[in-house]
């Protein structure tokens, strides 16, 4: 069972083109779910109750042990925040506070609307399907049978 979600997980990774929606605002930093929650209590809450999202690292760590660190590299691209970029995931010693795919692989980097006290021209409001795409891909929605709608797995 294990391996044949590995493999079928691996298959769509190969397919999968690995653009994460997450380049806007270049010089913006990741923070990571914590620092929105004195704000938005209420989006937090709902999101780290129900959104699979917010514990999609664990997906990642009952697989580790069979997986190459260039095969997890892959994994982080989506099951993490903000991987490879300024602020963003670079292991789970060092960075647990993005480990997941929190509140910024929807929104993009949130540091400046943190710091502004929450200027709303510093954060992606209005989001598209596109927003979704780089993760929740066509091979990916075929692999899995499981289109997301724009609404959904957020808050
Ligand atoms: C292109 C983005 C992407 C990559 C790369 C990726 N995943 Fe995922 N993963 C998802 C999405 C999105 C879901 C939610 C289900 C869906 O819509 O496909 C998911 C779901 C899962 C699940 C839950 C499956 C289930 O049936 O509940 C596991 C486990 C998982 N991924 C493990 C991994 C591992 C291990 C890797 C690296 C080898 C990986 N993923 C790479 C996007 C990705
Ligand atoms: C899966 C994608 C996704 C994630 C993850 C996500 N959001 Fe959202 N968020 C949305 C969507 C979609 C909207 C509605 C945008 C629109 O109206 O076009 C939204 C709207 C909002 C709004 C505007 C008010 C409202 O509720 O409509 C706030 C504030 C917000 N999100 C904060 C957060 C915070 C804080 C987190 C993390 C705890 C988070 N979001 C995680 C997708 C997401
Ligand atoms: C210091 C307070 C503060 C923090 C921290 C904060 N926000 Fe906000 N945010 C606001 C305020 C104020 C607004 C405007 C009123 C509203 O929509 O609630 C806002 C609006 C938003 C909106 C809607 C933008 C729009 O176009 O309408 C989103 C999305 C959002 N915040 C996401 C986040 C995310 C993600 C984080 C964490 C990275 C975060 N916020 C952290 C104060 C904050
Ligand atoms: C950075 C990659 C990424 C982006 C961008 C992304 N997702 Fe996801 N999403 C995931 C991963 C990874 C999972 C699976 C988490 C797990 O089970 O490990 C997931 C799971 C989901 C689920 C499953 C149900 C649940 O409770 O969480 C829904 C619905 C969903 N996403 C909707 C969306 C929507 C809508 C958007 C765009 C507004 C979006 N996602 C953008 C990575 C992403």
């Amino acid at each position: 069972m294990k391996a044949q979600i590995v493999r079928k997980v691996l298959h769509a990774v190969v397919l999968a083109c690995l653009l994460c929606p997450m380049s806007a605002l270049a010089e913006n930093a990741y923070v990571g779910t914590a620092a929105c929650k004195e704000c938005h209590e209420e989006q937090y809450d709902n999101f780290t109750k129900y959104a699979k999202k917010a514990h999609s690292d664990r997906s990642i760590k009952i697989m580790a042990s069979d997986l190459s660190e260039a095969e997890l590299a892959q994994c982080y691209g989506c099951h993490t925040t903000g991987y490879g970029k300024p602020g963003g995931f670079v292991s789970y010693e060092k960075t647990p506070h993005v480990a997941d795919a929190g509140c910024e692989v929807c929104h993009g980097p949130g540091q400046e609307h943190v710091e502004s006290g929450g200027d709303t021209e510093l954060i992606k409001g209005k989001l598209t399907m596109e927003d979704c795409q780089g993760c929740h891909n066509e091979s990916r929605v075929k692999a899995f049978n499981f289109k997301p709608l724009l609404y959904g797995g957020a808050h």
